[in-house]
């Protein structure tokens, strides 16, 4: 079966970024030229998606405007004959592609956010996409390579990485029924944040999950966890006591956007990536590292 419906949750506070994201969303935030949340959606799209579910808040208007035909930017572009531009400026939703937008009022955790999409995303699995997490692979998307594993196995996939053991602290740690070299392997257990002693591995969810639509009944009687929040970790935790959950190591270069270091090492990088002004950033890296600045 394929999956059409991703839900985009976006509604946090972004705290972590203060005092950036007092007025603008956190998922608005640039890398290079391009709003965190486009990258999210062009992710989706080139895994097979045909509706973005946006979580948001009723105060975080800029991310649903970003989507919305904007007729007099499009007009003024195009009597200064700016068609490059214009294309830029149409294409920033992928054709065939909707977005639906729902509210969550109160950001009472990821698991939340998910559930507000409940009634969208209907009796169907579904991808779940944190746009605060850039995944880099121009060969084949992250979600791309999660949705051809559900193909596989017809159940929830989970994308994952190997994270410093110092790190494991931050992230939701997955256990698996077995330990292998494989990519794709069945997950017997996911728990929040573990203190280091008590982490079964060091393999970590990332902001990537393809998920049967049992989780969002199990998510509806899933009480507050880590940090207070209703936590999309432990309604995953109750899914795999129930039927198989799949954890695959996807390829790819993660950068977590969602605090400094990690934004600006996806600025550095991407821009060094950059067609137009790659060599220019390459060059300014190169002096500071000869321990020029200024
Ligand atoms: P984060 O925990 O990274 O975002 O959630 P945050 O809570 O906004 O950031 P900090 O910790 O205060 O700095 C990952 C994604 O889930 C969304 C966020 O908007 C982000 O895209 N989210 C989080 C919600 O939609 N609702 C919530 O209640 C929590």
């Amino acid at each position: 079966m394929k999956i059409k419906k991703y839900v985009l949750p976006v509604a946090g506070l972004g705290t972590r970024f203060l005092p950036a994201t007092k007025a603008i969303p956190k998922e608005m935030l640039p890398v290079v030229d391009k709003p965190l949340i486009q990258y999210a959606v062009e992710e989706a799209a080139e895994a097979g998606a045909e509706q973005i579910i946006l979580v948001t808040h009723p105060s975080k208007l800029a991310l649903e405007d970003h989507f919305a035909v904007n007729s007099e930017l499009e007009s003024a572009l195009i009597e200064k004959g700016k068609d490059e531009l214009l294309q830029k400026v149409r294409s920033i939703l992928p054709e065939g592609v909707t977005v639906t937008t729902v509210y969550q009022y109160e950001p009472l955790g990821l698991g939340h956010a998910v559930l507000c999409a409940k009634e969208i995303v209907g009796d169907e699995p579904f991808g779940v996409i944190l746009p605060d997490v850039l995944v880099y692979n121009p060969e084949k998307g992250c979600m791309r390579q999660l949705a051809d594993s559900y193909e596989q196995k017809g159940a929830s996939i989970i994308g994952v990485e190997t994270v410093p053991l110092d790190e494991v602290h931050k992230y939701g740690i997955v256990s698996l029924t077995e330990r292998g070299e494989e990519k794709l392997q069945r997950m017997s257990g996911v728990v929040e944040k573990p203190p280091v002693e008590d982490a079964p591995s060091q393999l970590s969810v990332v902001g990537r999950y393809i998920l049967t639509a049992r989780v969002m009944e199990l998510l509806e009687s899933t009480e507050r966890g880590a940090g207070g929040e209703i936590q999309l970790t432990d309604a995953i935790a109750a899914l795999i006591a129930e039927e198989p959950v799949f954890a695959y190591a996807f390829d790819g270069t993660s950068y977590d956007c969602g605090y400094k270091y990690g934004y600006v090492r996806a600025n550095i990088e991407y821009a060094l990536r950059d067609g137009e002004i790659g060599d220019e950033v390459g060059q300014l890296i190169q002096k500071h590292a000869g321990g020029q600045h200024g």
